[in-house]
């Protein structure tokens, strides 16, 4: 898709679609009788998307109307949603070119970067292993604008890019993308975007103490991966936002083996790591002038004579002990190295984690928002804020003494699995063992990583939740 800023081009033209947005209550005059007749009959309801022909001037003009709805209760992500219907709408009727000719009187600066953002994110499908797949045609936008909204247009590409970066690497399937793969995606995306990768092999995840890491990955021939991705763009700080994201590019249960239906969506279970991994590639191509390090322990779950059992007890970086309960917990297990690892070794001063971590999660808000864990509420309103930026929805749970309680293990420091009741609060707080007085987030994004319908901006599949708002959040501390 070729987003262009047009200047001027206010004219109907025969063989081209103009775009006209119309508000529910506006009283639309476009000093054009014949255009006036045919908005007053159009009913404005929000994204009402009607698609015509008029004949003007001895030319036959093609005509898409665009509902608005009312004024005063539209919303930007209404905007964005918008903007992914209008590009499901072309691909449906396999249009090429549209003119989008009132956008100026309609919309501002940041609806125009949320429609820009919707257009690009509501074309994705992940079709490529399809033999009878569409042939998609490249289409051109162009916005009746001046060149004063560049740079928000710009951004809205910008966020829809890091946003779709992230769901291929989710929608691909788990023989394409395991650790080894996913570490060279990075190290590509690495030199592409501006960011230094190093990857650590099992040797080295070894001597670094991650036993509770090593344990989960232990199961699966294919070897673990530490990615660190590093951007530095404020020398002058020592401030660093720690990124972590669960990388398990493969979850089957291990020997508390996920029944088929369960197990079948589980090469989506490094959504947390895509989610980092697109929010360094925007973070460095804006280059923001702030430092993150953003950490994924890849690996896969698997069963084998190898494997982690139910009863283990094993060690980890932050050298508690922990007792294996299920297999199937194996998340939080890979993340307290990682997070360990992200402030010890390196030293960063805020950290957040994101992860497809508990069905618990899905119980709790659905698919409609994500839970959050956070020590500091200072940090956690600017996640806030990040989040209601890019239209993501995030909810605070609350942290009782009584879910800390719970992960006592009987024989081990803690346990891995402490049961059904509050399971994504005690999932997260787990991971709190490993975080000290360090400012910490954790989202569980079992829920809202995965679509199963399309719909607005988001399409069937993986959704790339969390990618736009960690980078708001690097602009924002
Ligand atoms: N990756 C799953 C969580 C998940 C479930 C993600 C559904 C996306 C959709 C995680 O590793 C897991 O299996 N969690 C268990 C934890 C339990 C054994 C304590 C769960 O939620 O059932
Ligand atoms: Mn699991
Ligand atoms: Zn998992």
């Amino acid at each position: 898709m070729n987003i262009q800023v047009i200047s001027n081009k206010n004219y109907l033209e025969e063989n081209e679609l103009s775009v006209f947005f119309v508000y529910e209550d506006n009283n639309v005059d476009l000093k054009n009788e014949v255009l006036n007749t045919f908005f007053k009959d159009f009913e404005a309801k929000y994204s009402k998307i009607d698609i015509c022909k008029i004949f003007k001037d001895d030319k036959l003009i093609d005509l898409m109307l665009v509902g608005l709805g009312k004024k005063n209760e539209i919303s930007i992500d209404d905007i964005r949603n918008l903007g992914g219907n209008i590009s499901k709408k072309l691909k449906k009727y396999n249009i090429k070119e549209i003119n989008f000719l009132n956008i100026k009187e309609n919309l501002n600066y940041r609806e125009i970067e949320a429609l820009v953002e919707g257009l690009k994110l509501g074309e994705y499908t992940f079709d490529k292993y399809k033999s009878d797949k569409k042939e998609s045609v490249d289409k051109n936008i162009n916005l009746n604008l001046d060149e004063n909204y560049n740079d928000y247009i710009k951004q809205g590409e910008l966020l829809a890019e890091i946003a779709l970066i992230s769901r291929n690497l989710v929608n691909e399937p788990s023989n394409v993308i395991y650790p080894e793969t996913l570490a060279n995606e990075v190290i590509n995306l690495g030199k592409e975007y501006g960011f230094e990768t190093e990857v650590y092999g099992k040797e080295d995840i070894e001597k670094l103490g991650m036993e509770s890491f090593i344990s989960v990955a232990k199961g699966s021939d294919k070897e673990p991966k530490l990615i660190v991705m590093k951007y530095n763009g404020d020398k002058e700080s020592n401030e660093i936002l720690g990124l972590v994201g669960k990388g398990l590019t493969y979850d089957s249960g291990g020997y508390s083996i996920k029944p088929t239906n369960s197990m079948v969506d589980m090469k989506t279970d490094m959504g947390g790591a895509a989610a980092v991994i697109g929010a360094m590639c925007g973070i460095s191509k804006s280059k923001l002038n702030k430092n993150v390090v953003a950490v994924v322990a890849a690996c896969e779950n698997l069963i084998s004579g190898h494997a982690y059992k139910p009863g283990d007890i094993i060690n980890s970086m932050g050298k508690k002990t922990i007792e294996i309960l299920n297999t199937d917990a194996e998340g939080r297990l890979t993340l307290i190295d990682a997070v360990y690892y992200a402030i010890n070794n390196e030293n960063v001063t805020k950290v957040v984690d994101i992860a497809t971590l508990t069905g618990a999660a899905v119980v709790a808000l659905g698919t409609v928002a994500t839970p959050i864990i956070s020590n500091n509420d200072e940090f956690y309103n600017k996640l806030d804020k990040a989040a209601s930026l890019s239209g993501e929805k995030i909810w605070r749970m609350p942290v009782f003494e009584e879910f800390k309680k719970v992960l006592k293990g009987k024989e081990a420091d803690l346990n891995n699995s402490p049961g059904r009741d509050g399971g994504c609060i005690t999932a997260g707080l787990f991971i709190g063992e490993f975080v000290g007085n360090t400012p910490w987030i954790h989202m569980d994004i079992a829920g809202t990583s995965v679509s199963s319908k399309d719909f607005g901006y988001k399409s069937k599949g993986a959704t790339g939740e969390g990618a736009r708002t960690l980078y708001n959040l690097a602009k924002l501390i």
